[in-house]
């Protein structure tokens, strides 16, 4: 009786024993062998996405007329000079400037073959082929071949909005004066009021913020990445959508938090009030600067300025007229970063206000501001956020 028991436990033992070395030593495989492992599934991602790239050309041949031109790999390096001279890189690839044959210039996004299902390619083709607005970036060309995927826009010489906004807080002068950044805001609000608009099909663009906007010669500002973008029918207004899409510090609350409300055309507003809100302070809303001591909440100190009717003490300001504008910026954005998505205006309604009178804008509610923590803002990690919201 004791042996067999013995027997089993010895058995027992040796065989939990090889187990975990076997796991062990798989583990060990997998961790020197990471990258093979990777480039295979690469390859084998190509392989399967056999059908997605079918998709892909199906899509586009339904596109017919919409569809832009469409450029081949090599036509891509040659008008990029080889990928000489790169403008910038993002989370979807890198862009170059590049010449087109009839001597225009244009920026040429190449972006990763790996990320995605070529979701981000098709939303980009379909959403801007189909608009035509002067504050929304015109899609000249695209280039799709195997894995070789990018976009072709006309170049913008001042680049994105980002370059000229936040800047030291020393700094009596701003880069752009309050007429310009008056009329930035109120041409993106004309774009997003566009898109939003649509005739059959709306445009939510779910990412703006000022490194998505682009600025012309004149400053006349264009939106730009539709990467996130979704297209959806006029009739439905709230979207399902299947995790958290953005960017933090302009992410919609509901966007994140489910239970605050549907997600809409009014989470883009949210995000179009935090970066005018930027727009205003010529700084990050949520600052993460070096001085870690006085973190204050750049709308909460505005609310609360506002609301005492204080001076804003923003920077730049020449007269009466600049004045009155960048309060009335503040107030419409006031109104678009209300936490209950049915409290903030729709674009049209923004546009509206930035073009009529201060007076007769109203105090929005005082807000319960949504106000990501600083570790949720170092975090990044959008779908691990908290739902946090503090009082004013
Ligand atoms: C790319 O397109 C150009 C012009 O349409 C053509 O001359 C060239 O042969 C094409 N290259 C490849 C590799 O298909
Ligand atoms: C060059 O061609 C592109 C499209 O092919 C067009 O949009 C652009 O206006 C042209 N530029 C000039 C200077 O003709
Ligand atoms: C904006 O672009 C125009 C035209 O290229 C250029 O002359 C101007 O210097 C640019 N402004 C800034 C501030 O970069």
């Amino acid at each position: 009786m004791f042996n067999l028991y013995s027997l089993i436990m010895h058995d027992f033992t040796l065989l939990s024993t090889g187990a975990v070395l076997c796991t062990v030593g798989l583990l060990v495989l997998l961790f020197f062998f990471r990258e093979k492992i990777l480039r295979y599934k690469c390859l084998r991602f190509w392989e399967s996405n056999a059908e997605d790239h079918q998709n892909i050309e199906a899509f586009l041949k339904n596109y017919g007329s919409y569809a832009p031109k469409r450029y081949n790999y090599s036509e891509v390096k040659r008008m990029t000079s080889c990928f000489k001279n790169k403008l910038g890189q993002g989370g979807y690839g890198s862009v170059y400037k590049g010449t087109l044959q009839n001597g225009s210039h244009v920026a040429v996004k190449v972006l990763n073959g790996l990320k995605g299902n070529g979701e981000e390619f098709i939303n980009e083709v379909a959403s801007i082929s189909r608009t035509s607005h002067v504050n929304v970036v015109s899609l000249e060309g695209f280039c799709f071949e195997g894995c070789k995927r990018a976009l072709i826009y006309k170049f913008m010489p001042n680049g994105s909005l980002e370059k000229f906004i936040y800047e030291e807080r020393s700094d009596s002068v701003r880069q752009l004066g309050w007429p310009i950044l008056y009329k930035v805001a109120l041409g993106i609000a004309r774009g997003l009021e566009y898109l939003h608009r649509g005739c059959t099909t709306r445009i939510l663009h779910f990412d703006i913020k000022p490194h998505n906007i682009l600025l012309d010669e004149d400053f006349c500002p264009k939106i730009s990445d539709f990467g996130l973008a979704k297209l959806c029918m006029k009739k439905e207004s709230i979207v399902s959508m299947l995790g958290a899409r953005g960017t933090i510090g302009y992410i919609a609350p509901e966007i994140v938090c489910r239970n605050l409300g549907g997600v809409s055309h009014k989470s883009d507003v949210y995000s179009y009030g935090m970066m005018v809100l930027e727009m205003v302070g010529g700084r990050k809303n949520v600052d993460v600067g070096v001085d870690r001591t006085s973190e204050i909440y750049f709308p909460h100190w505005l609310y609360q300025r506002i609301e005492l009717d204080e001076e804003l003490q923003l920077i730049g300001i020449m007269n009466e007229e600049e004045k009155e504008c960048a309060r009335k910026m503040v107030m419409v954005s006031l109104w678009c970063i209300q936490t209950d998505p049915s409290n903030r205006p729709s674009m049209s309604k923004v546009v509206e206000m930035l073009e009529g009178k201060l007076d007769s804008l109203q105090m929005p509610p005082k807000p319960y501001l949504y106000s990501p923590s600083r570790s949720e803002v170092d975090s990044l990690e959008v779908g691990s956020y908290q739902c946090s919201r503090s009082n004013v």
